[in-house]
């Protein structure tokens, strides 16, 4: 059992950050509802708690609160921004309503008596993001720190081992803030940094041989990178109990099954079941143009075939996922406010009940970047760990339009270009996501002496971190000249290459 720190979530858009930074520094952290009662953590022998911000003031009407015992737990508490805010609250301090939100940096002066801020210089960066302020300290309390906005910037009571923060030290830009959060986690709630992946795959691979003992896995391999690190992690632990199912639907890209096989039944010898469906596929989506049909039809469609693949197999108990933490963090609404909302489902790949399989989901205590350590640990390559995403309906959302063969191979060779010169320029690890788009729309253009009649296709090239929002990547010239001109080349039905230059919002990544 790990050390563990709760993250008490009160609806902060950083929740998650926070959880990440205290992972970061070797320390399990996990995400608790910020109603979670103290006696459950106490059960779960956190060894500290983090107070999350949260877009709420405490003076609104029903303004989040935690349990009060937890105060009172004996470990020690850190509140950063409302968390500040509602500890000092309810521990009899005085908090100031402002209409007035401190967005940005500041000029922090650090106390030199500070335990919190210990070893960090006197005066830093920080980054705020707060309405109210406290402007009378609860009993106990001192000032560490502050700005030419509040007294009390930081403050704490070494005696109760209480702490609280009102700029966010886990967003990059406050500086020394990864320094604050280690001497939290080490210098006041002890903890050792007994967090890495390579016991976390010792671990894991453990409980799964318990867990499933001698029965059948299988696994709907995708080829990205959750479902190829579950692939590896359950192969590890059970070998050829793992059977793994790979589906070409039709709809994946240049020679995307022959990597897959590649590694996985060639390099590290797993059972993997091939299906070869994409005439099945290719027939339930004739003359469909409507984007979300289509997603339907390709989705139900997949549950079909696996669900014969899975009766081929025999008796099969499990079905393993690459479910991870985001996927299963509970979601909190703060004041009925949908911007403090983190997903809201648990994605469980809709696969029928009636299929009665347990679920086994390895990696469901992991944020991604996590996932990619371990499956670096598990020695599968930077191709796959680093892989940009793509969309589980495929090229489907990728062909505007109707879906036909000849779409589909023109998308294919135009896509496949373009994710070329993306690695050799060296752009591809650096962006979010770079790929082609079918436009089912004919442009004229001259050949040689001829006049042509060609479909066009997109480049569609973002930078995100998230995904919910994007922007378009200016990239170098030299790069698109060479994209364009070998795609009207080389690709033969295409006779014109633009140019996405749409931001999200309000456009999405995708064009269906
Ligand atoms: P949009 O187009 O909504 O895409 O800006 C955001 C991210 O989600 C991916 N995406 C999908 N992924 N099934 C998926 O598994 C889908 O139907 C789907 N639609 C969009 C998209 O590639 C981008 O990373």
């Amino acid at each position: 059992m790990h050390q563990t720190i709760a993250v008490l979530d009160f609806g902060s858009q950083y929740t998650q950050l926070i959880a990440r930074r205290i992972r970061e520094c070797h320390v399990y952290s996990k995400i608790y509802h910020h109603t979670t009662r103290a006696s459950v953590l106490k059960r779960d022998g956190v060894c500290g708690v983090v107070l999350s911000g949260g877009p709420s003031s405490v003076f609104a009407r029903k303004a989040p609160l935690p349990d009060k015992a937890v105060f009172e737990l004996g470990v020690p508490v850190l509140g950063i921004c409302y968390g500040l805010q509602v500890m000092a609250h309810l521990l009899g301090g005085e908090v100031e309503e402002t209409d007035r939100r401190e967005y940005g940096h500041s000029a922090l002066e650090v106390s030199p008596r500070s335990l919190l801020l210990d070893g960090i210089s006197r005066e830093i960066r920080v980054w705020n993001s707060h309405g109210d302020r406290v402007i009378r300290l609860p009993k106990g309390f001192t000032a560490a720190a502050k700005t030419a906005n509040s007294s009390y910037a930081a403050i704490e009571s070494r005696r109760k081992r209480l702490f609280g923060l009102q700029f966010h030290p886990e967003v990059s830009h406050t500086e020394q803030g990864r320094l604050i959060l280690q001497n939290f986690l080490t210098r006041i709630c002890g903890c050792r940094g007994d967090w890495s992946m390579a016991d976390f795959l010792e671990e894991s691979a453990r409980t799964i041989r318990e867990t499933v003992g001698d029965s059948k896995v299988i696994l709907g391999l995708s080829g990205g990178v959750d479902s190829s690190v579950a692939a590896a992690l359950i192969h590890r632990a059970i070998g050829r109990q793992l059977h793994c199912v790979f589906v070409d639907n039709g709809l994946l890209r240049l020679h995307e099954r022959d990597a897959v096989v590649n590694l996985f039944r060639r390099n590290f010898k797993m059972n993997l079941k091939v299906v070869r469906a994409s005439g099945l596929f290719l027939k339930k989506l004739r003359g469909v143009t409507d984007p979300e049909r289509k997603r339907k039809i390709i989705g139900r469609t997949f549950i079909e075939v696996f669900d014969d693949v899975v009766r081929s197999i025999g008796p099969v108990d499990f079905l393993a996922q690459g479910t991870l933490y985001p996927d299963v963090i509970e979601s909190v609404a703060i004041d009925g406010n949908p911007a403090s909302l983190i997903k809201s489902h648990h994605n469980v790949g809709g696969l029928p009940k009636r299929m009665k399989l347990k679920l086994l989901e390895p990696l469901r205590a992991l944020f991604k970047d996590e996932v990619r350590v371990l499956g670096g640990e598990l020695g599968l390559p930077k191709e796959v760990l680093m892989r940009q995403p793509f969309p589980g309906p495929g090229l489907g959302v990728r062909v505007v339009g109707e879906i036909t063969a000849r779409h589909l191979r023109v998308l294919r060779e135009a896509d496949a270009i373009l994710n070329e010169e993306m690695v050799r320029s060296g752009y591809y690890y650096k962006v979010w996501q770079s790929f082609a788009v079918f436009l089912p729309v004919r442009s004229v253009g001259v050949m040689g002496d001829k006049r042509t009649y060609e479909n066009v296709i997109v480049l569609r090239i973002v930078e995100s971190l998230d995904a919910m929002t994007a922007d378009w990547v200016r990239l170098p010239y030299e790069i698109l000249q060479t994209v364009s001109t070998r795609i009207i080349n080389e690709v033969k039905g295409v006779n014109r290459v633009c140019l996405d230059i749409s931001s999200k919002p309000p456009g999405t990544i995708e064009w269906e």
